[in-house]
């Protein structure tokens, strides 16, 4: 049966507050794999045939990180660089990804005001994401809206729960459409 594949990419987990806790509300859940890069991968020795056999079965990605740099950890863009392969992930020959959705689950360390033309990063986040849409559109992917926390730091732990309870409910029905009407 297909299954979400959740790539969680955070390169210092026991410090994390936000991601973690997201993480931690779906591991448990049927028919979603959590795959942490940088416990599978410490020192950047990324096994791209095992990555590509794990991304041909998945029927859902779902990109966990933090923020960085208006960006991802530097993890994930090596995994990308390696792992979607012209001929694997787009152009000619295998498209092993195509027509299937991409949820983007970000968390930002500012307000979101702050992502906003007249706002400190000028940018809208969904400026910001433009090359992970972009990316899931040339594998022919389905960008679906990503799931943002903006104030990952500041918030209190119970809204980080309800954050949780939120990513779960989101993920459940991203599998739940995988099996179809
Ligand atoms: C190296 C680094 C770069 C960061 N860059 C940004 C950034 O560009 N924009 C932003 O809003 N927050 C930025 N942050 C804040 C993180 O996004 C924030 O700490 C994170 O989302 C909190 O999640 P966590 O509790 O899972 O670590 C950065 C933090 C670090 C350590």
């Amino acid at each position: 049966m297909s299954f979400v594949l959740v790539v969680f990419v955070h390169p210092a987990v026991r410090r994390s507050r936000l991601n973690r806790s997201l993480r931690d509300a779906v591991r448990d859940l049927e028919g979603v794999r959590v795959h942490d890069l940088y416990e599978t991968y410490p020192d950047f020795f990324i096994d791209v045939a095992a990555e590509q056999a794990v991304l041909r079965e998945a029927g859902a990605l779902v990109v966990q990180h933090p923020i960085y740099w208006y960006s991802c950890p530097a993890l994930l863009k090596e995994w990308f660089d390696l792992v979607w392969q012209q001929g694997f992930a787009f152009g000619p020959g295998e498209r092993a990804l195509a027509g299937k959705p991409w949820v983007s689950a970000v968390s930002t360390g500012s307000q979101p005001g702050a992502y906003h033309p007249e706002g400190l990063h000028r940018f809208t986040l969904e400026e910001i994401l433009r090359p992970f849409e972009a990316t899931a559109r040339l594998c022919g992917m389905t960008w679906q809206d990503p799931f943002v926390t903006h104030d990952a730091v500041g918030v209190s732990a119970e809204v980080v729960r309800e954050i949780g309870q939120a990513y779960r409910r989101r993920l459940e029905a991203l599998r739940d459409a995988l099996k179809g009407p």
